[in-house]
């Protein structure tokens, strides 16, 4: 990868910006989380390190524009970085490990550039569009699991979430016929468990662009196929934040998979 991050702006820099903002989050010094919408969490950490990585960015890049979770849209620009400046505040502010930052490079609506950083671990994630998929910098691939009875699930969901019938018949789905599910705070390291193998796959609905735009490239960079719950893996598609991403031969068997 040393190469890579040597020849690639976006992904040399991006990885530089997460990585000083990153100090943020491991100061863990805040003066109380607020509810920003019913059952979201946010802090002052959120804002300092989404602020933290635009800084470093428009240093590097000043006609790039941004999408973030916390600050929202700004500029204009073929060229816009997707920030989540922590994916799992809930868990960040519980003091559980399983919160990352996720931001992804994303030119005329390709992603592009994706890198999602696990701080508690000190674990980078990272991936550019045909280039593969790296965990500090070693190559990695999704399960080569072909029994659904021996792979392991992350799974998430909001709580507005859980009435939904696809979300439902896939949880069925998955808890009779896998060895089992896990829930973690972050979607975006979730993604990354899915990319590197150590999960055999992972599935979302309704997540945000800044949740699935770096994860998504990971799983895919690292051989995985990443759909909604119809099928589509169009590059729109994946940017309206309904995810199943697993290795190719699992796919094939995710019934609850309904092309509409
Ligand atoms: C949340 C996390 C969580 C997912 C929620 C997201 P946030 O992001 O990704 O895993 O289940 O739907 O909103 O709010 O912690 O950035
Ligand atoms: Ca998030
Ligand atoms: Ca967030």
């Amino acid at each position: 990868m040393e190469q890579l991050v040597r020849e690639n702006k976006p992904l040399r820099v991006g990885l530089e910006a997460v990585d000083n903002a990153a100090t943020i989050h491991q100061e863990r010094e805040w003066d109380g989380a607020e509810l920003k919408s019913p059952q979201q969490l946010v802090t002052e950490i959120d804002f300092r390190i989404e602020q933290r990585i635009k800084e470093r960015l428009s240093a590097e890049f000043p006609t790039h524009a941004f999408v973030g979770e916390e600050e929202g849209s700004e500029g204009a620009s073929e060229s816009v970085w997707y920030i989540d400046p922590i994916d799992g505040t809930t868990d960040f502010v519980y003091d559980l490990p399983h919160s990352s930052i996720s931001l992804a490079y994303v030119v005329d609506g390709v992603r592009t550039v994706g890198i999602v950083h696990h701080p508690e671990s000190d674990t980078t994630y990272a991936a550019v569009a045909g280039e593969g998929a790296y965990r500090n910098g070693d190559q990695i691939s999704v399960s080569d699991e072909t029994d659904l009875s021996r792979s392991l699930f992350g799974i998430g969901f909001s709580q507005n979430d859980v009435n939904s019938q696809t979300l439902r018949t896939a949880f069925e789905f998955l808890i009779d016929e896998t060895l089992g599910v896990r829930r973690y705070g972050s979607a975006a390291l979730q993604l990354c468990y899915a990319a590197d193998g150590t999960f055999d796959g992972f599935l979302h609905r309704n997540l945000g662009s800044w949740d699935v735009a770096a994860g998504t490239l990971i799983v895919e960079e690292a051989g995985g196929v990443v759909t909604d719950f119809a099928g589509n893996s169009t590059e729109e598609q994946l940017f309206e934040g309904d995810v199943v991403a697993t290795n190719e031969q699992l796919r094939d068997r995710m019934e609850f998979v309904t092309p509409s």
